[in-house]
């Protein structure tokens, strides 16, 4: 999965991206209104925080720097004091990125104080793969005749705790060891602050092993879902559900909400009553300004729906 993503001729590395011409959409790219509601948390966190003259924002995952775009274009109080830093494994990606953030490919390696930011970026981090077989046994990708890619099962000295005891002879898991890992590191490397994780999750391992597997390990190719994972490797995005028992099992107090109710908490419905009063003003002759005010009602329409984006999980840190 990360040769087929992140390696030579990946899917991340050879264009692969999120956006209405690329290939899924993600809510930084529904339109500015996701980021606008983001500038109001880090509003918050910098105000709890004591209003610090350097206050970091670091986005893991960035892709081509929307959601930055949009962070800054909403002007938050705290952006005198903002030191953005938009990290993205991809140089296809960071080459997008605009000039006022600073663009690396790896984690900083400083002591962060302020916020980190992901969204979309753990279901996109390597997993172990497990399959059912009488006992638990871990899927690795061999060469098989004719130089295709197939699947070979090997024994595990030790099966992860979350996985249950038995399960139907053919059952998969995601054992996202990487999505942990991120995650304790992201933690240990701040002082003060909070990490703020966007992500389609599912709560519970044994319940993800029970539901077939094509659901919760999905690939994506143009806007519609792709072929198997080990076809034409670096063609398609590969993706796992988020696995929230498995991340609290490192990081306990990681708290979790809905992102349609997360956003509702931190003022979308009062940025889209602004959209409107703006439009009524200006719609005999609407200007971009006006376009985008009178586009919030959708945009939000789209970030909050129950059967879409809405369902999304926040996880939230603080430290
Ligand atoms: C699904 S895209 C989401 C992009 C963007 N956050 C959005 O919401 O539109 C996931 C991004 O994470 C990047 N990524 C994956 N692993 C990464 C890592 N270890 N460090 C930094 N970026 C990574 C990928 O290259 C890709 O651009």
């Amino acid at each position: 999965m990360g040769l087929a993503l992140y390696g030579e001729g990946g899917f991340y590395q050879d264009g692969g991206k999120a956006g209405r011409r690329g290939d899924f959409i993600t809510s930084p790219e529904v339109g500015p209104l996701f980021a606008a509601v983001i500038a109001r948390y880090l509003d918050d966190c910098w105000n709890e925080m004591g209003c610090p003259s350097t206050f970091d924002v670091v986005e893991v995952g960035a892709g081509p720097g929307t959601l930055a775009r949009g962070i800054f274009d909403a002007r938050p109080k705290c952006i005198s004091a903002l030191k953005y830093v938009a990290v993205e494994i991809s140089k296809a990606q960071r080459a997008l990125h605009p000039s006022f953030v600073e663009s690396m490919a790896d984690f900083p390696d400083r002591t962060i104080q302020g916020v980190v930011l992901s969204n979309e970026l753990l279901d996109n981090l390597p997993f172990k793969l497990f399959v059912y077989d009488g006992v638990w046994k871990e899927a690795f990708v061999a060469l098989g005749d004719g130089g295709k890619f197939v699947e070979v099962l090997r024994h595990v000295d030790e099966v992860p705790e979350v996985l249950p005891k038995t399960a139907p002879l053919g059952s998969r898991a995601p054992i996202q060891t990487a999505a942990t890992q991120w995650l304790l590191k992201v933690s240990q490397k701040m002082s003060n602050g909070k990490v703020l994780v966007f992500d389609y999750c599912s709560e519970s391992t044994s319940q993800i092993a029970v539901t077939p597997w094509r659901e919760w390990l999905r690939t994506y190719k143009e806007h519609e879902r792709g072929v198997h994972y080990l076809l034409d490797p670096g063609s398609q995005d590969i993706t796992t559900q988020v696995m929230v028992d498995q991340l609290m099992q490192v990081v306990p107090s990681l708290t979790n909400a809905k992102q349609s109710e997360w956003l509702n908490s931190y003022g979308i419905g009062e940025l889209v009553s602004e959209g409107m009063e703006y439009w009524e003003a200006h719609k005999s002759s609407p200007d971009i300004a006006a376009m985008k005010m009178r586009s919030r009602s959708n945009e939000a329409q789209a970030l909050t729906s129950h059967d879409g984006l809405g369902a999304f999980s926040v996880l939230e840190l603080e430290l």
